[in-house]
């Protein structure tokens, strides 16, 4: 991953996003436990220490890399930020000889897991495999995940660290009504042995659901209410009796349902990618900014309420949403390279309730104390730069004032920070909305 220079960055990097669930302001609070994916396709992201920063402000506790990169493991070391790290597809088969996976469970997993540390609580092995046309990587995939798991066990680690694989929603044959769910019969020959696996273990079945494609390959006949999570007729599963208002959950309860018929109804799906692109092409139907911020702020209103699906009422939908920052070089159409929630220099794509600092300097000297007290440090850069700015635009320092009351250094947990986000929200200075544009 490229690093952006310090001089790229615009002076001041206070990004205040104040809420689009307009309708109910206190809905995004404490305990909200929203993942987001952070892919790297670009080349001009800023740092991970800067990431970290932001991340945490937004109150973000759970990331998903495609990698293990340990420059972002080490930004968010002592944060309390859960991470799920990738092997990519190209790494996979190398991971079938044990002695490789050890190797790479003691370099990339084994130091993130200090009890205070950065916790690595899920590893995937692979990313949509079962899309493409490498039957090698397909016959691989199974065992590289049992030698991981094997080099986990071997030190212990098995129960503290998951693995698994994730999957495109192209691996089902039938998905509709749910209770029909099934997977593709080509498939079902490595995810059969798959799924006795990961129940076995107590492993998740990961899925990246994008009810954006469905809707965006027949805007005509997909009602757009029903894929953004607005009121709609929904319709019912006339198998089950369940009533479905949204694409997504049918989606999700499709997987369990094929995932039942394979004999099983203890592997828990878990929805390892999911969003709508800001932008695309001019045949991309759908993808504006303001349909990704409804389905997007729709969709961590659902996740708050800890809602489950029809099929699994009681176990709430655990979803790492796509992506953290529009990723400039992602291949395909335009809507690939939209899906971020924000821009590379920080600004937000659209408004979503989620609001971030990301500081304008990268001073991290890859220590730990050194680390804290850098972060404080770009905490007051951004302090005074807002202050000054605001006195050269003739306003008032309240914008200093607000950051001065943030009552801790932002290598605190997460949860100390949820405390300020709320207050903050509450009063948000009034020079701030106006200087932010809202
Ligand atoms: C993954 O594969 C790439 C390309 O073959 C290689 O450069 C890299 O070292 C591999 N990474 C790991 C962790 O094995
Ligand atoms: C591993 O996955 C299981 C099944 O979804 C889940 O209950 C457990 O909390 C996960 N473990 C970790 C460390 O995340």
């Amino acid at each position: 991953m490229a690093v952006a220079e310090p001089s790229l960055l615009p002076h001041c990097f206070l990004l205040v996003f104040t809420i689009l669930l307009s309708a109910s302001d206190e809905a995004v609070t404490a305990g909200v436990s929203i993942g987001v994916n952070y892919g790297q396709i670009a080349d001009n992201l800023p740092s991970p220490s800067q990431v970290s920063w932001l991340v945490r402000s937004m109150q973000v506790s759970k990331v998903k890399l495609y990698d293990a990169d340990q420059n972002v493991l080490n930004a968010f070391l002592d944060t309390g930020v859960e991470f799920v790290i990738g092997i990519g597809n190209e790494n996979v088969s190398a991971m079938v000889d044990p002695a490789t996976a050890q190797a790479w469970v003691k370099n990339h997993v084994q130091p993130y897991l200090s009890s205070t540390g950065t916790q690595i609580t899920c590893i995937t092995v692979g990313n949509e495999v079962f899309k493409g046309n490498d039957a090698a990587l397909k016959g691989n995939l199974l065992p590289a995940i049992k030698s991981i798991y094997g080099a986990l066990a071997a030190l212990g680690l098995q129960r503290q660290v998951n693995v698994t694989t994730a999957h495109s929603l192209d691996i089902m044959g039938s998905s509709y009504p749910p209770s029909a769910g099934t997977f593709r019969a080509d498939v079902v020959p490595y995810i059969a042995p798959l799924v006795d696996f990961l129940s076995m273990v107590r492993s998740p079945f990961l899925v990246n659901c994008y009810p954006y494609f469905a809707y965006k390959n027949d805007p005509n006949s997909v009602p757009l209410e029903y894929v953004l999570f607005q009121p709609n007729d929904g319709g019912t599963d006339t198998t089950t009796g369940l009533h479905y208002d949204n694409m997504l959950y049918a989606q999700v309860d499709s997987v369990y349902a094929a995932i039942q018929a394979l004999g099983h109804t203890d592997v828990d799906v878990k929805i390892s990618e999911t969003g709508w692109p800001s932008k695309g092409d001019l045949d991309e139907a759908g993808a504006t900014p303001q349909y990704a911020k409804i389905y997007m702020g729709n969709l961590l209103r659902r996740i708050e309420m800890k809602q489950g699906t029809p099929l699994r009422p009681v176990v709430p939908i655990d979803v790492y949403v796509s992506a953290l920052f529009n990723e400039n070089l992602k291949p395909g159409p335009a809507s690939e390279r939209n899906y971020g929630l924000f821009n590379p220099n920080g600004t937000p794509v659209y408004d979503v309730g989620l609001r971030g600092y990301l500081p304008p300097i990268d001073k991290s000297d890859g220590t730990r104390t050194g680390r804290s007290r850098n972060m404080w440090n770009m905490q007051r850069g951004i302090c005074i730069s807002q202050g000054q700015r605001r006195r050269e635009d003739g306003g008032s320092e309240k914008g200093e004032c607000a950051l001065r009351q943030h009552p801790q250094p932002p290598s605190t947990t997460l949860k100390g920070e949820v405390v300020v986000w709320k207050r903050e929200r509450r009063s948000p200075p009034a020079a701030w909305d106006r200087e932010e544009g809202r």
